[in-house]
């Protein structure tokens, strides 16, 4: 097998410490492997890239010790710090993690199979988000910088940190996904316990270092290892204020249920969807195929925006059938690297296996695969496989198949995919491809109540990243863009006081003597 010298695993990474109240804790105890799913030899046995700790509660549980010792009950440097001062640390470290572009993109690919221009595109996006959090911080300070007046009392009102973070991320995006909640979480002067996901944690660990130099001990700690045994514990304990997780509602709820102060613990989700797309009879058919691809087989459909269920009027459905099949059997699948590849190696050993298994029930309930491709079998893939006609009765209509399956519904009534999506669990995007205003109007005022974001004639995605993400029902809790994670991650508190000269003669040596970090009129440019 060839594979560029560049892209090679020369040398395994073997992370032997983990970051506890900002000393790079060494570990010796037992270990676990981790494995890429794609092979560097002929006889395609999955390359071992490296391995982790395997943590356990004990350190769990120091690790939230140091994250309540940095918080201190509110007193610590951390959420008392001037926000300038948070800025420049958040500022030292995405300074030295871009030096440490070439080193996670290879990882990103290795480890979860991501194209070299998406797992490019990843990093990037993730540094460019760290800066416009900072300008969006630095904007709500300044908005924050004055004073109000109202019924005699004179108010302070600011965002303060809600306490200790315990955030959890993706493999589909174990970067970006993650460090959306991390970053604005530390700068809004929480602190965080930080475990990477199963499948994306080698590529943490060239950050580990700008993580310990550029923020007090305790403010960010990071554990390796499964996250039943550590998380649990951790939440079970009911000091954790915040669980902010992108990932499945059914670890969101298992995790949630350990908290025993139900009040108490904030939760930012973002979790499973069932985006459709509803293609009208006048839909431009070329545009509407390019879109559909790119939305159902992007990272192999591994996205939670992805599109994973085509609801296409009965009036057009042979046409887009034929069409759209020949679009995906062209797709070109390969390792990582490939030059124009845009289906790559599943990173979960056992995705294959499962996204067959939809396959077969829907044969059983009456469907079959339309493309000549679809379900052929490689070690670590299966070509993305295009079913028609899905009903109900399905599996694949219900789950998030969260990989290379597409199931395809026509539609008579357009009361049939509206009904469909108020019954689902999930409700996070739509794409409505058509272009009469008098079928889309009504239908766009529908839809906007029944998920978060409707694309006109585009496939579903999350960014750019200043507009809301979100979802109903399963799909999410609380709001995250640039913006809104900031929000999510703090609650609005003030100082109030009465309009006398006594007090006010208070204030204006509070401002002038510049002694308090919270009363400040200073603005942060
Ligand atoms: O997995 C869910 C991601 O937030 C999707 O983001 O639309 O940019 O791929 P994306």
């Amino acid at each position: 097998m060839s594979i560029p010298n560049q892209f090679r695993i020369d040398k395994q990474t073997h992370q032997s410490t983990y970051l506890v109240n900002g000393e790079l804790k060494t570990w010796e105890g037992k270990t676990s492997n981790v494995y890429s799913t794609i092979s560097s030899t002929d006889s395609y046995e999955p390359t071992c890239l490296g391995s982790i700790p395997n943590l356990t509660e004990k350190e769990a549980l120091e690790a939230l010790d140091a994250a309540g010792d940095a918080y201190n009950r509110g007193q610590g440097l951390w959420p008392t710090m001037k926000v300038e001062d948070r800025i420049a640390c958040v500022e030292k470290f995405v300074e030295q993690m871009k030096t440490k572009r070439e080193e996670v993109v290879k990882l990103l690919m290795w480890e979860i199979g991501k194209s070299l221009k998406d797992s490019a595109k990843e990093f990037d996006r993730t540094v460019d988000y760290i800066y416009d959090t900072i300008e969006a911080y630095k904007e709500m300070d300044r908005n924050a910088a004055k004073f109000h007046k109202h019924g005699g009392v004179y108010a302070h009102i600011r965002r303060g940190p809600l306490g200790i973070v315990l955030c959890l991320g993706p493999y589909n995006y174990p970067l970006n996904e993650t460090f959306c909640l991390l970053i604005p979480a530390l700068i809004m002067g929480n602190t965080a316990i930080f475990k990477p996901a199963k499948h994306g944690v080698l590529l943490i660990t060239p950050l580990l270092e700008a993580f310990q130099n550029s923020f007090p001990k305790g403010v960010v700690n990071i554990l390796f290892g499964r996250g039943r045994i550590l998380a649990t514990p951790i939440i079970a304990t009911g000091r954790v204020d915040v669980l902010a997780l992108i990932g499945h509602s059914n670890s969101a709820n298992a995790i949630q249920a350990s908290h025993p102060k139900k009040n108490r613990l904030r939760m930012v989700f973002g979790l499973e969807a069932k985006n459709p797309a509803i293609i009208l009879p006048d839909a431009d058919l070329d545009l509407t195929i390019a879109e559909c691809i790119n939305g159902t087989t992007s990272y192999n459909g591994q996205r939670c925006t992805a599109l994973k269920i085509l609801y296409v009027h009965e009036s057009i459905i042979d046409v887009f059938k034929e069409k759209f099949s020949s679009a995906v059997d062209a797709l070109k699948f390969g390792n990582p690297w490939e030059e124009g590849v845009q289906l790559t190696p599943l990173p979960e050993p056992g995705k294959p296996d499962y996204i067959q298994e939809l396959i077969d029930d829907a044969k059983a309930h009456g469907a079959e695969v339309i493309n000549e491709k679809g379900g052929e079998r490689t070690a670590n893939f299966i070509f993305p496989a295009v079913l028609y006609p899905v009903n109900k009765d399905m599996r694949v209509f219900h789950e998030e198949q969260f990989g290379p399956v597409i199931p395809i519904v026509s539609f008579k009534d357009i009361q049939h995919p509206l009904n469909d999506m108020a019954e689902s669990n999930y409700g996070q995007q739509v794409s409505v491809f058509g272009t009469d205003i008098e079928i889309l109007s009504p239908l766009i005022d529908t839809l906007v109540n029944l998920v978060c974001r409707v694309n006109l004639n585009s496939s579903c995605q999350r960014g750019p990243d200043v507009y809301p993400f979100t979802g109903r029902k399963d799909s999410a809790v609380a709001t995250l863009s640039v913006k809104d994670a900031l929000r999510s991650f703090s609650i609005r508190t003030f100082v109030a006081s009465k309009d006398t000269t006594y007090n006010n003669q208070i204030l204006s040596d509070l401002l002038n003597k510049k002694e308090s970090n919270f009363i400040s009129t200073d603005y942060i440019l």
